[in-house]
């Protein structure tokens, strides 16, 4: 009998997920423990019929959605809590063939934070991973990494991401979708609860600012360190003191890819009737005209493509394929 099995069936897979994943981080001595036995109920997860749609019908459940600015990478919440977030990762294949392996974004780490992410649904990106960066030239800002794995992660894969590891997902050829377990790595505090309260997650760039001048980023535990960004340059890495995240792009190309991830994942019937019913609420969309126009699509099965914006596909930091970051390799081996 498997962990699903033993579960009650009034229950979903996804709420027996997040519970067992609770109880792995509320009894775990570590929070890497806690990742490492969360790892085989994200794989099940990864297996379940149902999950797509329990995504679509958790996060069309607003109008927010509907609402929303381009991000490159869609994101569909799943849970937030004082111990972690469950969030899916919509990858948005690129628009032209030849940027398919080519970086969605810079050589990145997360600081302090833990991920552990498992796919889902499509091909799956292709996952660098390098070792801390280590100052080369400060001066220059110039940094050397070594590369620990260059591999794919294919549907049902699960990695692991850990604190200060550089590493780069590279564009899938067709929509794959991650579910990614993000932690803190040190145990939960009351800092964790403090944090979580929107009115600060709202305005973290502001406070981590202010955090800064007046000297109290530790005791906040906001995540500071200045370089989480390297980008490929000759001789080596180049590490950016600021990060430059990606602007937003317009509504409408968030709602392109929207509509692409129902149609993808065959939930066009339940995505339409969830969108119809958000249409109804007679809540304010600023795109109505080409909600109905997708959702016509959706209904007579016309493709549907995703969009990433130009904000996205011009940031030059961001551009640069496996050729240039080898070179870079092996300028600093
Ligand atoms: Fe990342």
């Amino acid at each position: 009998m498997n962990f699903w099995q033993r579960k009650s069936e009034r229950r979903t897979h996804l709420d027996d997920a997040v519970a067992f994943v609770k109880h792995c981080f509320v009894t775990a001595r570590t929070r890497h423990e806690a990742h490492q036995r969360s790892w085989p109920v994200l794989e099940q997860l990864s297996r379940d019929p149902g999950l797509m749609s329990l995504l679509i019908a958790k996060n069309l459940s607003t109008p927010e959605i509907l609402q929303r600015t381009n991000y490159p990478v869609l994101g569909l919440e799943l849970e937030l809590n004082p111990h972690f977030q469950l969030v899916a990762n919509c990858w948005i294949p690129p628009p032209e063939a030849d940027m398919v392996g080519t970086a969605t974004k810079t050589i990145h780490h997360h600081g302090k934070l833990l991920l552990s992410t498992v796919t889902v649904f499509g091909p799956g990106y292709e996952h660098w991973m390098f070792s801390k960066p280590e100052v080369a030239d400060a001066n220059q800002e110039n940094y050397s990494m070594r590369l620990l794995e260059a591999a794919p992660h294919p549907v049902h894969h699960v990695s692991f991401v850990d604190r200060y590891i550089a590493h780069l997902p590279l564009y899938p050829a067709t929509l794959s979708i991650t579910i990614c377990l993000w932690s803190n790595s040190v145990q939960t505090s009351w800092l964790d609860y403090v944090k979580r309260m929107s009115l600060i997650k709202h305005n973290e760039d502001r406070l981590r600012e202010l955090a800064k001048r007046v000297g109290v980023a530790r005791a906040l535990d906001l995540n500071l360190i200045d370089y989480f960004d390297f980008y490929p340059v000759e001789g080596g890495f180049r590490g950016m003191r600021d990060r430059q995240e990606f602007s937003r792009g317009p509504c409408a190309d968030h709602l392109h890819s929207l509509f692409h991830v129902l149609q993808s994942t065959k939930q066009s019937e339940l995505g339409a009737t969830l969108v119809e019913r958000q249409l109804n609420t007679g809540a304010h969309f600023a795109e109505r005209l080409l909600i109905e126009k997708l959702l016509a699509d959706l209904r007579a099965g016309r493709p549907i493509a995703g969009k990433l914006s130009d904000c996205h596909l011009n940031l030059f930091h961001t551009r640069f394929n496996k050729l240039e970051i080898e070179q870079s390799l092996r300028a600093v081996a």
